[in-house]
């Protein structure tokens, strides 16, 4: 690719001058009107040369001036600015439009990941807690296996924690459970709306009535001993609520390969426990198991991580580190990595820590949190509803639906729901990952639905619109020729669209790649609006412009498909 093989001229010419030159690298302009590169490297082999690296970029630059696709100029102090030739523009596009991935290189080394980052609780609604990471999980999946790497997901749904035994004993206490424990002949269904009766319920009683909160955590230990009714009654919850969840996530275009749960672990405890204690590393405090992870080295404090109750229950903590255990027996992993909110940064810390000190995680596996921000309300706190309560998920999915439909039908289009939701979610998804993952950002689905500006419609919309270009042209000679400027400036921006992918998947975070999208979108259509295309009498330059339409589309096609943003066929 064009970037390479500037590169590659650079060191050429660098060793005929006498230089070491295997560092040497090409970065995008940072005064783009001037050229399109920059290469700094004159300046540290100035330093080993002990020469002046003004002098060091004209020996260089004189070795490479004869070349067709760039011109290279020495800019003080010891530049080199690199400007493309429309012969380089020309190879540029030929190579985009030839090569299946339009220009990503993939990765030389396949690793394989394990990504975690459903995180559903079940027995509890999906609520907008667990909206980031089904949208930010599907899209660094995407990326990875983009790169060439294998990637196993996993929902690892919260199945296994006290919510089990709250929920269980308050539908036992409305009467629901009456069938299981021989008190009725009738079998009562245990349904959505029970469950989402039920956990508020208990959850709110819990922290008043200490009697009943010990209770549920009996009830919890039984359901984790698998005694009966209660594992029974368990399966049935999680059957139920499974469902739901399912459905919530097809919504959101999220898919897992693994639809594993905190309790698929289970075999799997003792002997993730075993492998800890047998290297001396826990010892009991309070009735409790425990491992201190805090270490001199980090002046983090770091409270130790409990791994067993007093009462002999399974924590959170626990399941992590069986999980690690289990996906290590089960799989050969370079990286398994965690998407959740930032609060949890202190419980995965702890967890890696007992895996690295136990064994439990291989020493050259990567085990990695990425922690995402919060999504707040216009009031710059945490988005909730009306009455101050957690917004549910599906809610929210209703709401990308009526307000994409208000929007389609202000611009005269019939009322479909299918359609809306794509355009909802699509609007939603490009609001949330255009920002850093780190970072909060605002809910504002105003912004995120505006046909204009940096949005989700405005991309979708400028692939159906190339779409409807191209169905009505037959053009396939194969002219790449540049006539104007637009045609460059589209070009450069998807070099950094390109470019992109990797500082995203190095940064775990897909806003470069999404603003980068954007700027390709927006540089088509200052070219649309600026020249005729179908209806361009001059046959070579016709040819050539519906060859930049296919590039074009082609870009954003696979971009948007990493960002797991689905283009409808009309909008
Ligand atoms: N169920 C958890 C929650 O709702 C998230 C689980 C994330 N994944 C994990 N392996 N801990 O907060």
């Amino acid at each position: 690719m064009i970037i390479d093989n500037i590169e590659k001229l650079l060191k050429d010419g660098a060793q005929r001058a006498g230089y070491a030159s295997e560092n040497l690298s090409i970065s995008f302009s940072a005064l783009p009107d001037l050229c399109d590169f920059q290469c700094n490297g004159c300046f540290s082999l100035a330093k080993q040369s002990k020469e002046n690296p003004y002098d060091v970029a004209v020996k260089i630059v004189k070795e490479i001036e004869n070349n067709n696709i760039c011109t290279f100029e020495v800019a003080r102090p010891a530049f080199i600015n690199i400007k493309m030739t429309d012969k380089g523009f020309e190879d540029l596009a030929k190579n985009l439009f030839e090569d299946e991935r339009c220009g990503v290189p993939k990765h030389k080394v396949k690793q394989r990941v394990l990504l975690d980052y459903g995180g559903a609780n079940v027995a509890k609604e999906l609520h907008v807690g667990h909206l980031r990471p089904a949208i930010i999980g599907e899209s660094l999946k995407r990326l990875y296996k983009f790169m060439g790497e294998e990637v196993i997901s996993d929902v690892h749904l919260g199945d296994w924690g006290l919510q089990m035994g709250l929920n269980e004993l308050q539908l036992y206490e409305d009467g629901n459970l009456d069938y299981y424990f021989g008190k009725s002949k009738e079998k009562k269904e245990i349904t959505l709306d029970m469950l989402n009766k039920a956990y508020p319920q208990a959850s709110a009683r819990s922290k008043e009535d200490e009697e009943f909160k010990k209770k549920a955590e009996e009830w919890t230990k039984f359901i984790q001993d698998k005694k009966e009714p209660y594992f029974s009654i368990y399966q049935e919850i999680r059957r139920v609520s499974v469902v739901k969840i399912k459905e919530n996530y097809n919504a959101l275009g999220t898919q897992f390969d693994l639809w594993n749960g905190e309790s698929d672990c289970m075999d799997y405890v003792e002997d993730a426990i075993k492998q800890i204690t047998d290297k001396g590393l826990a010892r009991e405090s309070e009735g409790a198991l425990i491992v201190d992870v805090a270490n001199e080295k980090d002046n983090k404090p770091m409270p130790p991580a409990i791994i067993k109750k007093h009462n002999g229950a399974v924590l959170y903590a626990t399941t992590d580190i069986a999980t690690i255990y289990m996906r290590n027996k089960l799989y050969d992993l370079d990286r398994i990595e965690y998407v959740t909110d930032q609060r949890q940064n202190l419980h995965f810390e702890q967890v890696f820590r007992v895996c690295k000190m136990s064994g439990i995680s291989p020493e050259k596996q990567q085990l990695v949190h990425i922690g995402h921000g919060t999504m707040n309300g216009k009031d710059g706190k945490p988005f909730k509803t009306r009455s101050g309560g957690t917004l549910k998920l599906e809610d929210i999915i209703n709401m990308l639906i009526e307000k994409a439909s208000a929007k389609l039908e202000s611009n005269g289009v019939e009322y479909d729901r299918a359609l809306a939701l794509k355009i909802g979610v699509g609007a939603m998804k490009f609001g949330d990952l255009s920002n850093n993952v780190a970072k909060d950002y605002v809910f504002d689905l105003d912004k995120f639905l505006s046909f204009e500006g940096k949005s989700g419609p405005y991309l979708q919309y400028t692939v159906c619109r190339i779409n409807s270009l191209l169905a009505k042209t037959s053009e396939e000679e194969k002219c790449f020729a540049i006539f104007n400027d637009e045609q460059k400036e589209i070009l450069n921006k998807i070099l950094k669209l390109n470019s992109s992918y990797e500082i995203c998947y190095k940064e775990r975070s897909l806003n470069n790649l999404a603003l980068a999208t954007y700027d390709v979108a927006s540089a088509f259509s200052t070219f649309y609006n600026n020249h005729k295309i179908l209806t361009e009498t001059n046959k070579e330059k016709k040819a050539s412009f519906v060859n930049l339409l296919k590039i074009v589309r082609k870009a954003l096609v696979q971009a948007l498909g990493v960002l797991a943003i689905e283009v409808p066929e009309k909008m």
